[in-house]
This record gives C-alpha cells, structure tokens and sequence, in this order.
C-alpha cells in the first residue's frame, strides 16, 4: 500500500479546512521576512566566506550544495509515492527524504542569512526581485509543510503540493542567483 493510499482511509471522516493553520503560518513567515528585507538597513557583511573568494561565490556553491540535495528529496518522494516504479519501495527511503530535505534546508539557512541580513531585498532588477520574492515564498512553504507533516487530518495533496512547492522555489533561486553567477563569473570559488 503507497502512502497516500494509507492517509487517504482516515481522511474521509473529517473537515476540510484543516491545512488552514499551516498555510497561515507559512504565509506570514514570508511576509515577515519580506519585511525585515525590506525595512532593515543592509548591513553589507553577514557571515564568513571560508576559502571561497567571496560571499556571492560561497553563497553559489552553497545554494547548489542545497539543490542537488533537493533533487535527492525528490526522487525519494517519487518513489515513496510509488510513482516510479511498481517494486517495493525500502524502508531506508522515508529516511533518505527526511535527511536531504533537511541538509537541503540547513544549506540554505547561511545563505538566506547573508541575503536578509547583509543585502536586504531588493527590486532593482527582474532577476533579484523575483530571486527576493522566491527567498521569502520559499521559508513560507517550508514552515507551512513542516506544520503539516505531524497532522493526520490533511487533504492527501497537501505534502506533494507543499514538497512540490518548496523544490520549484529553491529551482527558480538557484536560476536567479547560482545560475547568474556561474554564467556571468564563471565556475569559480
Ligand atoms: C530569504 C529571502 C532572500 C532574499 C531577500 C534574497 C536576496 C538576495 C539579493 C538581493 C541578492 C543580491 C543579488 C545581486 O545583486 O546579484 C542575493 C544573492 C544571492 N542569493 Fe539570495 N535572497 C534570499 C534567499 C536566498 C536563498 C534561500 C538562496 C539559496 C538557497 C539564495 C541564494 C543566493 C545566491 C547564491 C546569491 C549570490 C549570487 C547573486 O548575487 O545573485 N538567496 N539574494
């Protein structure tokens, strides 16, 4: 039996507005941080580059570190989901999802530090205003998907709408951040 076959038995008997909580949460963590990037003043220098030239480059390397991770988490989802193969799927799955998607996440925090606090958000052009706007959907989506893993009451296309989300978000960060750099300075440290 698939996982959403499991969750699907006990989620007839109940209402449909519990993902409400989760998604309200997530919504203004994004906001939150959409604020605080655009209200407090840049302070230019957040965190240690360690051996890269720069922060832009450790950022970049760091922000691919994260997806590559998130590619991990997605397979396993996939698979988890049954939508790859019809063999069984290994319990060791379950923990490769959880421990990517956590990597992944802990990847991301130095560099959305360093983006928040050192830079702010700015607009003042379409790649880092739709590089800014993913920064903060993204932490939305994650706190409104980790508020709904514990609960058993949730539509069943919660956890893929919300893991789905989160992945496309750290994809299109990774296109207007990492993806700019190596194309414009190259494949550099
Ligand atoms: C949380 C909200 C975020 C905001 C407001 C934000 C904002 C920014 C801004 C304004 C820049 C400078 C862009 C430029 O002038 O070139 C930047 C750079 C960068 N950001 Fe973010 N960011 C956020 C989150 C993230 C996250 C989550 C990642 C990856 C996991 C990321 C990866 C990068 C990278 C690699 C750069 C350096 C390359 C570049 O300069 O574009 N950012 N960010």
């Amino acid at each position: 039996m698939t996982i959403s076959q499991s969750r699907n038995r006990g989620r007839r008997r109940r209402s449909s507005a519990p993902y409400l909580v989760p998604l309200l949460a997530g919504g203004l963590v994004a906001v939150a941080l959409g604020v605080y990037g655009r209200v407090h003043p840049p302070a230019g220098y957040a965190v240690g580059v360690a051996g890269f030239s720069g922060a832009q480059a450790m950022k970049t390397w760091l922000a691919t570190g994260a997806l590559l991770l998130a590619i991990v988490q997605l397979i396993s989802a996939l698979a988890m989901y049954g939508m790859l193969s019809d063999i069984r799927v290994p319990a060791w799955m379950s923990t490769l999802h959880r421990w990517s998607g956590r990597a992944a996440f802990l990847l991301s925090v130095p560099v959305a530090f360093h983006c928040l606090y050192a830079l702010g958000a700015h607009y003042d052009s379409t790649r880092v205003l739709v590089h800014s706007l993913l920064g903060t959907f993204f932490y939305g989506v994650f706190v409104a998907k980790m508020l709904s893993l514990p609960r058993r009451d949730l539509p069943s296309w919660t956890l893929p709408l919300l893991g789905g989300l989160a992945f496309s978000a750290l994809v299109g960060l990774w296109l207007t951040s990492a993806l700019w750099f190596f194309t414009t300075f190259g494949v550099t440290t």
